[in-house]
């Protein structure tokens, strides 16, 4: 099935810096691996102080580049080669000595070297005491850095290895290689905000125990993702979701569907397009009891339910409609039919119908969507939820470029 990885089939150079957090390198090398990249590691002097070569040539099954004047193979000069294989160069961690390096066109080493020599995107993770990350002539080269077209995987905050908390973390490997792949992927919706919404809402009964339903996230999230990869700003409003979000979206959480209204409605003027993937429920309960409910002394209970916010009708009525409005018909019969009503009957662009309920899409990681616009023939998308995202990333960049 088609894998819609950008890091899937790239050469990537790992440049890996003399920072504590060098061994957390290791495990990127196996996880760049793991999807599908060549990876040829460089490594600056410091680094080997703090870890071998050798780890880094078992894990990829490449000689290990440290000296530029040390070179494997006498036709060829290694850090040319380098720079001329590279789809990405990823340096993580990077020293803020390695960053001044660069933010000045300083090249003595064989990663600086290299780097200057590709034109290569180069995507960069800070790791360093919280004090070296906040001194001023590291922020100073971090801006430069990023004004130079360097793509910056800003540090996060805890306890460090020296002791010291505060910013300065190397960033999560999950975040790194979201931004690896961005740097990879093409930017068609550059400049574009996109607003999706994703999971399940819950309805509160009693303090205990609410209404809620099986949605997982899983296809909200990967229409941000692959929004977030092309290039857009996004923001994903998600419900009680039973699966982490990527990095890179905005996320907001919210619980019930008044929540998701109001944070959707919110934002929703200030959009491009609006992506309503979330399983909000239709209905809450009119009351909610203050205190638990018994069963003593009831052998039944009945619920009186009113209906929620339409949100995706509210969004297309709004005087600052999103210039796109997409919105989800989850059904258990009559697929087509249920969506084509919703498309006539809320006012939205696009309606993707997928099947719910037992045997259905909901919380499995492969999906059949069926994409109905006005003006198109219906048409069915079949794979992985990415899949399906990067289709409808495609078809909101085509129906977004065309005003
Ligand atoms: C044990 C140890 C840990 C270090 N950790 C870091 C670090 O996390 N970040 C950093 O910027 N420098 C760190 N340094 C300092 C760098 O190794 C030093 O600035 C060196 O010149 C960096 O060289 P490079 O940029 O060529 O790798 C550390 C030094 C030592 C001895």
């Amino acid at each position: 099935m088609n894998n819609p990885d950008r890091l899937e089939g790239s050469t990537v150079i790992l440049g890996v810096c003399g920072s504590i957090a060098a061994y957390k390198a290791c495990e990127l090398a196996r996880r760049l691996l793991g999807r599908g990249a060549q990876v040829r590691v460089i490594m600056t002097k410091s680094a080997t102080q703090l870890i071998t070569p050798r780890a880094f040539s078992s894990l990829t099954s490449y000689h290990v580049a440290v000296d530029p004047f040390e070179d494997p193979v006498p036709e060829r000069i290694e850090h040319i080669s380098l720079a001329d294989m590279a789809d990405l160069i990823l340096i993580a961690p990077a020293t803020a000595n390695t960053m001044a390096k660069l933010a000045t066109g300083i090249c003595d080493d064989m990663l600086t070297t290299t780097v200057c020599a590709s034109d290569a995107p180069v995507v960069i993770a800070p790791a360093m005491n919280p004090r070296m990350w906040g001194h001023s002539p590291t922020q100073e080269n971090a801006q430069r850095l990023a004004a130079m077209g360097y793509h910056l995987v800003e540090p996060g905050e805890g306890e460090m290895a020296c002791g010291h908390t505060g910013r300065g973390r190397l960033a999560p490997l999950e975040e790194i290689l979201a931004y690896a792949e961005r740097a990879l992927a093409e930017k068609p919706l550059m400049g574009c905000r996109v607003l999706v919404s994703t999971g399940p809402t819950r309805e509160s009964i009693d303090p205990l125990r609410y209404l809620t339903n099986r949605s997982s996230g899983k296809m909200g999230f990967a229409i941000a993702y692959e929004a977030w990869l092309a290039g857009a700003e996004v923001t994903c409003v998600t419900g009680a979701v039973t699966v982490d979000p990527p990095a890179g979206p905005e996320i907001v959480r919210v619980e019930t569907a008044a929540e998701m209204a109001a944070a959707v409605l919110d934002r929703a003027p200030e959009s491009d397009a609006y992506i309503g993937a979330a399983a909000v429920a239709d209905f809450r309960a009119r009351n909610v009891a203050s205190g638990k409910l018994k069963k003593a002394g009831r052998e039944d209970l009945t619920l009186e339910l009113v209906r929620t916010d339409d949100i995706l009708a509210q969004v297309c009525r709004a005087p600052r409609r999103p210039r796109l409005v997409i919105g989800f018909a989850a059904e258990t019969e009559n697929i087509e039919t249920g969506a084509a009503e919703k498309l006539a009957s809320k006012g939205c662009d696009i309606v993707v119908a997928n099947r719910v309920g037992p045997g259905g899409v909901m919380g499995q990681d492969d999906t059949e969507i069926l994409v109905l616009q006005a003006g198109s023939a219906p048409e069915a998308v079949r794979g992985s939820k990415r899949h399906a995202a990067r289709h409808l990333v495609g078809l909101l960049a085509q129906r977004l470029r065309k005003g």
